[in-house]
């Protein structure tokens, strides 16, 4: 099948299963994660933190993973980590995830989900390993030699959603190449041993790329995202120093102007308005005022957020509590997976 036919097949999968979840929310388990690299930003916000809330409080069962491990995968240090870990946490429950409705917890806590990766790296190859877009794509970014875990991943994504049977991975494009070495994962354990996992479906989000405020996509990478934790004084300076042009009439214009229409759509998400409304009210009035409006909007958007992420930042140790609690209803989730696995397997002495 060509590239563009295997991704109409699963743009038809993911929103067939979107359709079917919102019937019955409470058939699915999704699993979704991030890895801790840095605060989460706009770009997270609308692309799927919004959804993963969203499906938390209709019923779906919400599974969060802190992807520990993936920033290995790529770097050296983990000097940064521990922080990264517990502000992200802080930045979901600051957006609205509750702890009590979904589990969130670190992949690194939880030694049988590792585990299941022996047996799932039986079942692939070096070649369909090696043809993995995404991973050739961080092997470039990283400059490093491509190293064992770099390689290996997407099998260890493939057990953070198997191992609690995740049957919808809410995702960006990127990552569906992972959401598919899962299903196929699933489905040769299923035929080789015995029928345990669910063959997972991707549900592509709907803003699939949030321009950052260079017209580029978000990532702190680019220097061009406006973190959640981020101050209002720090968001204005952000918006201030972003790119445009010397027309002062402003349009919504994503070739042409990458800069005045990624500040028009950042206006567009934090104010519910379209982008050419605001490109007409501003209409002569150039970048200076739509740079003024964009800030309003963001820092007005967020002040609850940020407020509720000020108060959070002063318990740590209810941060602490949460994640430890969410560590430990993943290891008897993990733990009852790897003994049916094992079972399966034969593998029970
Ligand atoms: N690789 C994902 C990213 O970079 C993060 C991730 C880790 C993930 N494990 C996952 C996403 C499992 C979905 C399912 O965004």
């Amino acid at each position: 099948m060509s590239q563009t036919d295997t991704f109409l097949k699963q743009q038809k999968m993911s929103q067939e299963t979107a359709e079917a979840m919102a019937k019955a929310p409470g058939d699915y388990v999704m699993l979704t994660g991030d890895r801790p690299t840095g605060r989460l930003h706009l770009g997270h916000y609308f692309g799927t933190l919004v959804n993963r809330v969203k499906f938390q409080q209709e019923g779906v069962h919400t599974n969060i993973v802190i992807a520990d491990y993936q920033v290995i995968t790529d770097r050296d240090s983990t000097d940064e980590i521990h922080d990264n870990v517990l502000n992200m946490v802080i930045d979901y429950l600051a957006c609205g995830i509750d702890p009590e409705k979904t589990m969130i917890f670190t992949h690194s806590a939880i030694p049988p989900l590792n585990q299941l990766m022996l047996p799932f790296l039986s079942l692939v190859s070096e070649s369909e390993l090696l043809r993995n877009p995404t991973v050739k794509a961080e092997k470039e970014a990283s400059g490093h030699a491509l190293t064992g875990l770099l390689l290996t991943y997407p099998v260890h994504q493939a057990c953070d959603i198997l191992f609690c049977k995740g049957n919808v991975v809410p995702v960006g494009k990127d990552q569906l190449p992972h959401i598919e070495l899962t299903r196929q994962i699933a489905r040769r354990f299923n035929e080789r041993f015995a029928h345990v996992f669910p063959e997972p479906v991707g549900i592509l989000t709907k803003a699939v790329e949030i321009p950052g405020l260079d017209g580029r996509k978000m990532s702190k990478s680019y220097g061009n995202a406006i973190s959640l934790s981020a101050t209002e004084e720090e968001t204005a300076k952000l918006i201030k120093k972003s790119k445009t042009d010397s027309d002062r009439n402003i349009t919504f214009d994503p070739e042409g102007r990458p800069g005045v229409s990624a500040l028009l759509t950042t206006a567009a998400l934090t104010t519910g308005r379209a982008e050419e409304d605001i490109a007409k009210e501003i209409g002569d009035a150039g970048s200076g005022a739509l740079k003024a409006y964009v800030t309003e909007s963001v820092n007005s958007y967020l002040a609850p957020i940020r407020e509720r992420r000020r108060e959070l930042e002063r318990d740590i140790p209810y941060i602490e509590d949460v994640l430890a609690d969410g560590n430990r209803r993943a290891l008897d989730v993990a733990q009852a997976t790897l003994d049916e696995v094992r079972e399966a397997m034969g593998m029970v002495y």
